[in-house]
């Protein structure tokens, strides 16, 4: 056999003759990777420098949320998110934490800016999985977290909008000024009239989330060098909704799941279609089976569109969005329709940071277009 090489020498001889040598499938060396909605893109950057820096990846998926959690100019999680019905912001938050497969959560929690610390305090101190409404925020009173009024003013804005907008089938608002008030103006005249203090740009968008209640959300997760992964979902779920109204956020198997096996979904947008299919931990189990993340992520939208006998007249009234990554770093944004309405400028889309490069968004699969 003088000239073969051993490779070769291996496979004419078969596995046998060389009884300590086991054919093993290169498996690829895991990567740190953070990927997460497409509003978090400030999030996947803090979560990779906090993996980077050899931190947990669950303390890293956490510190990644929390930027979008504190900031009042995200109206679709933590402070400054939409209100339900009543004015007041409720927010729901999930964890699972990898390496020791434990998880947490909080629902319909108010008065505490970021709920995924609580959820993660559940996790790792109670022995509970989750904890809604006023026990909640007791328990996070008990850890020291301040109570503090959630609404800024621009919230408060969308939220009086979205009374004034709710009208009888003869356009009557309790919320404006009936037949003694004065001659209507064209619509934005009489919304700065009404609201003075904010500019036109403001004004239009209170008016579209008002009209067009919005379910925005942050989900991350998080994998590091070591095999390890982390995820978390927060939210302050559906604008409008009725106090106490939870959504697929803080449900673990719902709006996030994780298995240190295999790897980690989570989700954002209408959280009661994705209820209805047990989206991320479907998607997992389907990569469990064998399925790449896009083609995971797609079969749980195909059950949520034969929830609807595939009608994209009634489907177009849902926005629904996976994240998925997978152990070995292979991951994907996954959106029911390609943009979000016929009028939106971006595609669907997600954020991911590896540990070269900058945090940046990529092109999300669908299932549906809009033209
Ligand atoms: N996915 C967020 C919610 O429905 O509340």
């Amino acid at each position: 056999m003088k000239g073969i090489t051993f490779s070769r020498r291996a496979a004419l001889l078969g596995a046998a003759a060389f009884p300590m040598i086991r054919v093993v499938k290169g498996q690829p060396k895991p990567k740190n990777i953070v990927i997460s909605s497409a509003n978090g893109v400030a999030a996947c950057g803090k979560a990779m420098e906090v993996v980077k820096s050899g931190g947990d990846t669950l303390d890293a998926a956490i510190a990644g949320v929390n930027i979008v959690e504190l900031d009042p100019n995200d109206t679709s999680v933590g402070y400054g998110g939409l209100p339900n019905e009543d004015g007041v912001v409720e927010l729901d938050a999930s964890c699972m934490h990898g390496p020791t497969r434990r998880g947490g959560s909080v629902g319909a929690i108010r008065g505490i800016k970021t709920p995924s610390k609580i959820a993660q305090l559940v996790m790792a101190e109670t022995d509970h999985m989750m904890l809604v409404g006023e026990g909640a925020l007791r328990f996070a009173k008990d850890y020291g977290f301040p109570e503090e009024d959630l609404l800024t003013e621009r919230s408060r804005l969308a939220w009086r909008m979205w009374k004034r907008e709710m009208r009888d089938k003869n356009g009557h608002s309790n919320w404006e000024s009936g037949v003694d008030g004065p001659p209507k103006a064209k619509k934005m005249a009489e919304l700065q009239r009404v609201f003075p203090q904010f500019d036109e740009e403001t004004l239009a968008w209170a008016y579209e989330v008002a009209t067009n209640p919005p379910h925005g959300t942050i989900n991350c997760i998080a994998l590091n060098e070591k095999g390890e992964m982390s995820a978390v979902t927060t939210t302050s779920g559906l604008a409008w909704k009725i106090a106490g109204r939870c959504g697929d956020s803080p449900i673990i198997g719902g709006g996030l799941w994780l298995d240190q096996d295999v790897g980690g979904a989570g989700s954002t947008g209408r959280g009661e279609e994705n209820l209805r299919v047990c989206g991320a931990h479907t998607c997992v189990e389907n990569m469990k089976h064998g399925m790449p993340p896009k083609e995971a992520a797609l079969d749980v939208l195909k059950r949520v569109a034969r929830n609807f006998d595939n009608d994209p007249q009634r489907l177009g009234e849902v926005d629904l969005n996976f994240y998925v990554l997978r152990k070995d770093g292979e991951y994907c944004g996954a959106s029911l329709w390609n943009k979000r309405s016929a009028n939106s400028q971006r595609g669907a889309a997600f954020a991911v940071c590896q540990s070269q490069g900058e945090s940046h968004r990529e092109d999300s699969v669908y299932l549906l277009e809009r033209k």
